[in-house]
């Protein structure tokens, strides 16, 4: 199977919703929130309005869209790929595509500990670990 990336338009916004908020996915995002197809739609608007994010599909052999890479102007990346699609390396391949075509100087991801895939895919890729955040909240009951 040939993996290749290609740009995010406006057409992919459906397709990034129904896939990318699987719990599968979901449950390793930082942000745990549900959000409402609307104000993905906004998000997506605005954030495909900004060309220096570099937001791309994964696509299989072509046509066959498996996942999307987000790459913020600051390097900051997120990748997902389709649950049925996972642990076949096209992640790695992805992220190295993606990587080679938005030709940033510098990368990060922020990964939660407990996803050891996206760790080592990261690592595979020569990322190094800098430091590991702690993060604490309260529900204020007043
Ligand atoms: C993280 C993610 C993008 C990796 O994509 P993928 O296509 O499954 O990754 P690959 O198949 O290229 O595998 C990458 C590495 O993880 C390992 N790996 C893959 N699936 C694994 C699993 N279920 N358990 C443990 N390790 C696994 C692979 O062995 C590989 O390492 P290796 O080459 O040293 O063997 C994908 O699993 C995913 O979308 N997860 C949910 C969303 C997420 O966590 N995103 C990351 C937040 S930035």
């Amino acid at each position: 199977m040939k993996i290749s990336i290609r740009q995010i338009t406006e057409k992919d916004v459906c397709y990034l919703y129904d896939s990318l908020f699987d719990k599968n996915i979901r449950g390793f995002s930082l942000n745990q929130q549900k959000v409402s197809y609307e104000s993905h739609c906004e998000y997506w608007k605005k954030r495909l309005s900004n060309n220096q994010n570099k937001d791309y599909i994964i696509v299989c052999d072509g046509s066959r869209n498996v996942g999307c890479v987000r790459i913020d102007p600051d390097g900051q990346i997120s990748i997902a790929v389709d649950k049925e699609f996972q642990g076949k390396g096209f992640g790695s391949i992805a992220l190295d595509l993606a990587i080679k075509e938005s030709k940033l100087k510098e990368y990060s991801s922020k990964i939660l500990s407990k996803n050891t895939t996206s760790k080592k895919l990261f690592k595979k890729l020569g990322f190094k670990k800098q430091y590991e955040v702690y993060t604490l909240s309260k529900i204020n009951s007043t």
